[in-house]
């Protein structure tokens, strides 16, 4: 029989691999990384790697300072005779660059894809950014499994908030503030937004004044800067609704944007563990327990 996966948590995650341990037994691994003085790093693993799948957990927020180790990881894994070499990305970084926005600008979504694809052997991310693109093999040439927060979100909603009435800040919103709403059988209104800069945003509200005494709350996939959630927020407040909850997938919080929502008249903040976060309260670890044996593929 082939032993199970060996899972290596990297940046934090501990406990996704805590959970898939727990759960299936797979063996959780440890890396060292050791850092010159001119800043290089190199990679160091001392577990038994030979005919064996491994498995890196790593949130990919931040990415610019991650990857270069997350690469590196793959590589000893690869040449201490692993037999395939996947990838866990509670949060996959560089989705949101999915055109060219303007002249000249890159579109980092395909060239980020295309790295991961040629140093990993199949990918598992929870909801990814996907707006142009439709679908992770649109860009990623390795089996990818793309997993919903939705299920874990609505049972939250349900067993936290009466007479909840669900807002999404813009068209992407839409794929998953309606189906939390189906889930957790509540009203939902998409708004519709217009993004004037890296931090500005407006925000129109077709149809909110029917739902004025209900308890407002926003549904997002990433928070960053906040601005998307700020502006809605004061719409909200000028319409006299309720302080809305504010619900992220991927609590990313940009510079000071938590302190900023906070401010900014919210009942409370709540988002999934994907990127570990003081505002983490829905627990995803079951989704990757249920789906880690898709990795490479059905
Ligand atoms: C946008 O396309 C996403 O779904 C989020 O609305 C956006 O990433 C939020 O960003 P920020 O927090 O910077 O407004």
């Amino acid at each position: 029989m082939n032993p199970t996966p060996i899972i290596f948590p990297l940046f934090d995650n501990n406990y996704f691999a805590k959970a898939i341990n727990l759960s299936l037994g797979y063996e959780i691994g440890a890396i060292n990384y050791h850092q010159f003085p001119d800043e290089e790093i190199s990679a160091n693993i001392t577990a038994s790697l030979q005919k064996r799948e491994v498995i890196f957990i790593a949130s990919l927020d931040r990415p610019n300072n991650k990857l270069a180790a997350l690469i590196f990881a793959a590589e000893t894994a690869r040449e201490l005779g692993a037999t395939k070499v996947g990838l866990i990305a509670p949060y996959l970084a560089y989705m949101r660059q999915d055109r060219q926005f303007h002249s000249g600008d890159s579109v980092t979504s395909k060239y980020f894809a295309k790295l991961i694809s040629s140093y990993f052997d199949g990918l598992i991310a929870i909801d990814p950014h996907l707006h142009r693109w439709h679908s992770l093999s649109d860009i990623y040439t390795i089996p990818t499994t793309v997993i919903h927060a939705t299920n874990n979100i609505a049972d939250w909603i349900k067993a936290n908030i009466s007479n909840a009435i669900l807002i999404g800040p813009d068209a992407e919103s839409s794929q998953w503030v309606s189906e939390i709403a189906k889930i957790a059988n509540l009203p939902f209104l998409i708004l519709e937004k217009v993004r004037k800069g890296d931090s500005l945003v407006e925000i129109s509200i077709p149809q909110i004044e029917k739902y004025k005494n209900q308890s407002p709350i926003l549904v997002d996939d990433i928070i960053s800067t906040a601005a998307t959630m700020i502006k809605t927020v004061g719409h909200l407040k000028s319409l006299d609704m309720k302080p809305p909850v504010c619900v992220g997938v991927h609590a990313i919080f940009a510079g000071n944007a938590y302190t900023d929502l906070q401010n900014a008249g919210v009942e409370k903040i709540i988002t999934c563990n994907t990127i570990q976060h003081e505002s983490n309260g829905i627990d995803l670890t079951d989704i990757i327990v249920k789906k880690i044996d898709k990795i490479f593929g059905a």
